[in-house]
């Protein structure tokens, strides 16, 4: 079973992904993590990522143990991902382990949880189960602000905002793997629920799919 999670920064896409891969003993991928790394590695070495040479070359040089770096969280890096994430050596370089990871999730898994731009378009366009979240600018600032506020970060909300639009824009308008709902994505609202309703939402959207597959 691969559910697809898909949708724009702070929607709520990664607190679903885990709750749902816990409820059904599936692996969670955040492949967001996978171009946040990405973007990590150039900057860390000096480099711009807007240039194609050396995000690939970071692309191409990833390590497991990188994923896991707390300074992935950060706007900046966010940015850089988002840069990062544009070109097409960079997608390609990211793929086949997604995919893998989908088909043989670790330690038998009996399926996976996906979250990220283009897992229900590009990565597994055959998962049985597509969401594709979405939430009002303002209410996704909120909770970003919230979260960088609540590690003890820096923050102003109008900076939170006017980063997350750019970046929206930007992945929603690239040439390649842009974000948007598959053909066959159920859309959830998150602007005015809470993680709670989002999970019974989710459940309840997966139950009719599944019921209709079966
Ligand atoms: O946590 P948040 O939703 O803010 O971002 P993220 O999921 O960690 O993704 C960071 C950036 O990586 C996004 O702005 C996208 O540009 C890129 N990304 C992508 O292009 N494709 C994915 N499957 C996941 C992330």
């Amino acid at each position: 079973m691969i559910i697809a999670i898909d949708g724009p920064a702070g929607v709520g896409k990664g607190t679903l992904a885990r709750r749902l891969a816990a409820h059904f003993d599936l692996q969670h991928l955040e492949t967001g993590a996978l171009y946040r790394a990405v973007g990590l590695r150039v900057l860390r070495s000096g480099g711009d990522p807007h240039d194609p040479i050396a995000a690939a070359a970071a692309a191409g040089d990833l390590h497991v143990a990188d994923l896991a770096d707390p300074a992935l969280r950060s706007d900046e890096v966010a940015e850089a991902a988002s840069v990062v994430a544009a070109q097409k050596s960079v997608r390609q370089a990211l793929l086949d382990f997604q995919r893998n990871f989908a088909k043989s999730p670790p330690g038998n898994a009996k399926g996976a949880v996906l979250d990220g731009r283009d897992i229900g378009t590009v990565i597994c366009p055959d998962a049985e189960v597509k969401l594709f979240l979405v939430a009002r600018p303002q209410v996704r600032a909120k909770r970003r602000y919230e979260e960088l506020r609540a590690r003890g970060e820096p923050a102003i909300y109008a900076r939170v905002l006017a980063d997350i639009e750019i970046r929206d824009r930007r992945d929603a308008n690239r040439g390649i793997a842009a974000l948007k709902p598959a053909d066959d994505a159920i859309e959830i609202d998150t602007s005015d629920l809470d993680a709670d309703r989002v999970f019974e939402k989710a459940l309840d959207a997966i139950e009719r799919r599944t019921r209709r597959l079966g």
